[in-house]
């Protein structure tokens, strides 16, 4: 398979494109590890700092939300995982992936001008021929709670970039896509990831400063599942079925159900239904 332009993966030309203060100044880069949230959350144990940013052209066990795997071939993706670790309290533990997930959208609007929409909480998803198809993913883990130490939060993203159709599993291909395949054209990833970590910095600072206004309206610019009839997987088993309202301002999503009881929703697999 011909090899995407763009430059490699390296810290040097990632670190050239930079143009944060905080998420990114530490930045480990790697051609291969089994998952960039695992090595970022031991480097959290080993008390890495704030913005310490995790990169790899592959991952062997790339992990995706509820146990799933995450396909992560050389060459053509981005996986990268960030640490936070002034994100302590709880409210900004549901904001965190839904922060991410507009970061996401924002940063490819910026770099390609394709315009995704978010499914909560964050599967960051393409329309096209009426139908979306999964383009990028967010796993949010804690991790780094020893005694005397803060909760740090791991956010790892993986984004679909110069992946073409049939580099996807069978089962995948009819639900997932990559921006090669919806724009036409390779993608460099540098400037992608550059942009991604800026709106990231830009997005955590609000949240540090309690600045969640700007958050709750950005999501619900680009969440595609507000005012949609959906039905949620409950994670530890049970589902709910409703309308899909807004999101609390702790980032819940508020679940009108077919009985007419408000639930308020942290976690969960949505499927839209209409
Ligand atoms: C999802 O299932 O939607 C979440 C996918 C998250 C994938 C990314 S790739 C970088 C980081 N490392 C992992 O092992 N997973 C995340």
């Amino acid at each position: 398979m011909r090899p995407p332009p763009g430059q490699p993966l390296t810290t040097e030309a990632i670190r050239s494109c930079l143009s944060t203060r905080i998420i990114g100044a530490v930045l480990h880069v790697h051609d291969e590890v089994d998952s960039t949230n695992h090595l970022a959350a031991d480097l959290a144990l080993a008390g890495a700092p704030d913005g310490t940013v995790v990169v790899a052209d592959a991952q062997t066990k790339g992990r995706g939300r509820l146990g799933r795997p995450w396909v992560s071939p050389a060459g053509m993706n981005l996986y990268t995982s960030i640490l936070l670790t002034r994100a302590q309290n709880s409210r900004f533990m549901t904001w965190i992936p839904l922060m991410a997930a507009i970061a996401v959208v924002r940063a490819i609007l910026h770099t390609t001008g394709a315009l995704l929409r978010i499914k909560w909480p964050n599967d960051v998803l393409a329309y096209r021929d009426g139908r979306s198809r999964k383009l990028a993913g967010i796993l949010a883990e804690t991790a780094g709670s020893r005694p005397g130490t803060h909760r740090a939060v791991v956010v790892g993203i993986g984004i679909n970039v110069n992946m073409p159709i049939e580099a996807f599993p069978d089962d995948l291909q009819p639900i997932a896509t990559s921006l090669l395949i919806e724009t036409g054209r390779h993608i460099d990833r540098i400037p992608l990831l550059a942009r991604l970590l800026l709106e990231m910095e830009q997005l955590y600072e609000s949240l540090l400063e309690q600045e969640t206004d700007g958050l709750t309206t950005a999501y619900h610019e680009l969440c595609d599942t507000l005012g949609r009839q959906v039905r949620i997987e409950l994670v530890g088993g049970g589902h709910a079925e409703g309308t899909a309202e807004a999101i609390a301002e702790d980032g819940a999503l508020r679940l009108r159900t077919n009985t007419g009881t408000i639930l308020e929703i942290r976690a969960g697999d949505v499927v839209h239904l209409r």
